[in-house]
C-alpha cells in the first residue's frame, strides 16, 4: 500500500466484523508495533493481544460502563451541544463509538498496550499507530481507545492478570477486526490554521485548501 493512503485513512473504524485475524496478522501488527522509537529507546512496553472469547465478554461490560461514565461526565456537554448545533461530525463519531461500546466482545482482537517509567506516557503511542498502520495495510480496522484505562484500570489489569505492584499503566486498548464499513480519509480543518511560522500567531505563506492526498490521485 501507498505509504500517504495508509497516512491519510487510517482512522478509527469502530465497526468491524467478528471474522477471527489471522495470527500470522496478529505477529505482522505486534513486530510493527516493537520497530518503533521509544525515549532512550527504552521499550517499556508490554502488549496483550486478547481473542480468547471467554476475556472478550468480561471485558464487554468493562468497556460499555467505562463509555457510559465518559458520556456522563467529561462528554456529556459534547453530545449536547453536537445536537444542538446539528453537528453531524460529531453525532457519526458518537454513534459509532456507541456501537462498538455495545459490541466490544464481539470485535475478534483487541490489543492492550501497557507501559511503566514513562514520565509523560508518550512513548508508546509511536508503537500503537506503528500497530495500527501495520493493521492498515492489511485491511484490519483499528480503534486507539483509552476509556478503559481511565475507568477501569485496574479492574482490566487483574481480568488480564497484569502484576499488580510493578508500575504497568494501561495507556491504551486497540480493538481490532475486519472493517464493515469502508476507509475516507479524515476530514479535517485546513492545516494551515493549526500551523504558524517561525512564531505562534505568524500565519504560513502556504494554504493547503484539499487534502494532499486522495483515493482518486487528483
Ligand atoms: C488518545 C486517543 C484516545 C481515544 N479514545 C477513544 C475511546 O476511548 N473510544 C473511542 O471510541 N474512540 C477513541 N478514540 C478515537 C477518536 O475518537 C478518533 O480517532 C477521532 O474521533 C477521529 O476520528 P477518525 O480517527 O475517524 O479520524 C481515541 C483516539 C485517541 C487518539
Amino acid at each position: 500500500m501507498d505509504l500517504y493512503e495508509a497516512l491519510y485513512t487510517t482512522r478509527a473504524m469502530r465497526r468491524v466484523s467478528p471474522e477471527p485475524i489471522p495470527s500470522e496478522a496478529v505477529q505482522r501488527m505486534l513486530d510493527a508495533a516493537v520497530r518503533a522509537p521509544s525515549a532512550g529507546n527504552t521499550q517499556n512496553w508490554r502488549f496483550i493481544a486478547v481473542t480468547d472469547p471467554d476475556v472478550r465478554s468480561s471485558l464487554g461490560p468493562l468497556y460499555a460502563d467505562a463509555w457510559a461514565t465518559l458520556n456522563a461526565t467529561v462528554y456529556k456537554g459534547m453530545r449536547e451541544a453536537a445536537e444542538v448545533r446539528g453537528d453531524d461530525q460529531t453525532k457519526r463519531i458518537m454513534t459509532s463509538a456507541d456501537w462498538l461500546a455495545a459490541n466490544f466482545a464481539e470485535v475478534p482482537l483487541i490489543v492492550f498496550a501497557y507501559h511503566r517509567n514513562d514520565a509523560d506516557g508518550s512513548s508508546i503511542y509511536p508503537a500503537v499507530w506503528n500497530m495500527m498502520l501495520a493493521a492498515r495495510g492489511m485491511g484490519i480496522g483499528c480503534t486507539l481507545t483509552t476509556v478503559l484505562g481511565h475507568f477501569k484500570h485496574d479492574e482490566v489489569a487483574a481480568l488480564l492478570e497484569v502484576p499488580a505492584d510493578r508500575g504497568w499503566k494501561n495507556a491504551a486498548a486497540i480493538p481490532c477486526g475486519y472493517p464493515l464499513g469502508r476507509w475516507g480519509v479524515a476530514t479535517r480543518p485546513p492545516v494551515e490554521t493549526v500551523v504558524y511560522a517561525d512564531r505562534w500567531g505568524t500565519a504560513p505563506e502556504w494554504t493547503v485548501p484539499e487534502a494532499l492526498w486522495s483515493p482518486s490521485g487528483d
